[in-house]
C-alpha cells in the first residue's frame, strides 16, 4: 500500500518525507487555505520535496475552465496530479486531461457508481472519503470494499488506483490495507500514530535500562 500525506503544511511534509516512507501528497482548497501560503508556491515546494504524485485541486465548476486550470496546475511540476470533483463537468475534464497524459485524481467520491464513472473517464486515482461517510452513520469502509471489488472485476480495462481519503484514525488505514486499497492519504498526526504502541515504548525502556547495567556500548 502506498502512503500519501493529506496536508499542505510544508514543515510536516519535509519531516515525514525524511523517513523515506512517503509516496505522495494530497491537498485540497481547504488545506491550502489553512497553510496560509500562495497556492502555486505551496504546490511547487511540495513537488520539490516529494517526487511522488502531488494532488492540486481545480476550483472551477465548469469543464472548460477546469480543463484550463488543470493544464495550468499540471505545468507547475511533472509530478502534479490534477484533482477534480466528481461531477459531470469534473468527469469531462478528467477525460480530457487524462487523454492528454495528465494524472487525474477524482475527489469527493461517495458511491460505487461514481467510482465506476471516474475509472471510465481515465482517472489515475479515485478518492472515496471514508471519514465523511462514517460521520453521517454510513459505512465508509464498505464503500472501499465495493470499489475494490468492482475495479478488480475489470483488471484489463481499469487502471484507476483506489486512494482512500478522509482518514480519521489508524484503523481506517489498516482496514483499507486489508481490502487491498492501493493508497491511503493520511493526516500527519494519524500517520505518526501508525508507528506507536505502548508495549513498544515499555519494552524499549526495559531493554535500555538492562543494557545500561552492562556498562557496554556498541560503538567504541
Ligand atoms: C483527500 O484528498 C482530501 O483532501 C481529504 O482526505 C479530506 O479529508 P477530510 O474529510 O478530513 O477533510
Amino acid at each position: 500500500m502506498k502512503f500519501f500525506v493529506d496536508t499542505a503544511d510544508l514543515a510536516e511534509i519535509e519531516d515525514l518525507a525524511a523517513t523515506g516512507l512517503l509516496d505522495g501528497v494530497t491537498t485540497n482548497p481547504s488545506l491550502i487555505a489553512k497553510s496560509g501560503g500562495d497556492f502555486f508556491d505551496v504546490i511547487r515546494n511540495i513537488c520539490d520535496i516529494v517526487p511522488g504524485p502531488v494532488s492540486a485541486e481545480v476550483t472551477a465548476t465548469d469543464a472548460e475552465t477546469m480543463l484550463s486550470e488543470g493544464r495550468t496546475l499540471a505545468a507547475i511540476a511533472p509530478n502534479v496530479a490534477v484533482k477534480v470533483p466528481l461531477t459531470w463537468d469534473g468527469l469531462k475534464a478528467c477525460r480530457a486531461l487524462s487523454q492528454g497524459g495528465t494524472k487525474v485524481n477524482v475527489t469527493l467520491c461517495f458511491s460505487p457508481s461514481q467510482a465506476l464513472l471516474a475509472a471510465k473517464a481515465g482517472a489515475a486515482f479515485i478518492s472515496p472519503f471514508v471519514g465523511r461517510l462514517d460521520d453521517i452513520s454510513q459505512d465508509g469502509m464498505g464503500l472501499i470494499r465495493e470499489i475494490v471489488t468492482i475495479y478488480r472485476a475489470y483488471p484489463d480495462t481499469i487502471g484507476t488506483e483506489v486512494l482512500v481519503a478522509s482518514i480519521r484514525h489508524p484503523l481506517h488505514v489498516v482496514e483499507a490495507a486489508k481490502l487491498g486499497a492501493d493508497v491511503a492519504t493520511v493526516p500527519p498526526a494519524v500517520l505518526r500514530k501508525l508507528a506507536s504502541h505502548p508495549l513498544t515504548d515499555k519494552g524499549l525502556d526495559a531493554f535500555l535500562a538492562d543494557w545500561q547495567k552492562t556498562g557496554q556500548s556498541i560503538l567504541s
